[in-house]
């Protein structure tokens, strides 16, 4: 476990903004984002979250083994990520051409849901509910315990 987080550790720095590429005519817009091109793995998972009002925060974990992208395809959305180090960055997700691109080990909050938010997820994994810490102090004791490696 240690050996693995170490090896995927490191990365909030690789949490980024993806956009994709428009293909709109007139008959409205196409949206594509292809595994392991635009989207940086291979896509195993889809899930959509909706119907979460502005009270709700969901995620509130971190994945060992999983990668994700988000993507607002409707509405709007916000996530927070923390590296268990102390530090955070928040981003907005309101253009269906844009998503973030999730690393494994980081902590990750989506919240502020607009009404009509639809928020697709990509995931490189499989579900493997075993994979996620859903404890923040647990977290950061793994996020620690790699560090000092
Ligand atoms: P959860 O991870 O708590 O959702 P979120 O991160 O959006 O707050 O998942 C809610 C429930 O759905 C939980 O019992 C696990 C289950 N689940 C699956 O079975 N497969 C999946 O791909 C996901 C994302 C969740």
């Amino acid at each position: 476990m240690a050996l693995d987080t170490k090896i995927n550790y490191q990365h909030m720095e690789k949490v980024r903004m993806l956009e994709f590429a428009e293909l709109g005519d007139e008959r409205g817009s196409l949206i594509v984002a292809e595994g392991g091109q635009d989207v940086p793995f291979e896509i195993k998972r889809v899930f959509y979250i909706l119907g979460s009002d502005s009270t709700v925060v969901r995620g509130q974990h971190a994945n060992r083994r999983t990668e994700f992208v988000l993507i607002n395809v409707a509405g709007s959305s916000k996530v927070k990520v923390k590296d268990g180090e102390g530090n955070e960055v928040i981003y907005c997700l309101n253009k269906p051409n844009t998503g973030i691109y999730l690393p494994t080990m980081v902590w990750k909050e989506m919240y502020d849901f607009s009404p009509d938010s639809v928020l697709l997820c990509l995931a490189s994994e499989h579900y493997d509910g075993t994979e996620y810490i859903r404890d923040f102090d647990e977290y950061v004791k793994e996020i620690k315990a790699c560090t000092q490696a």
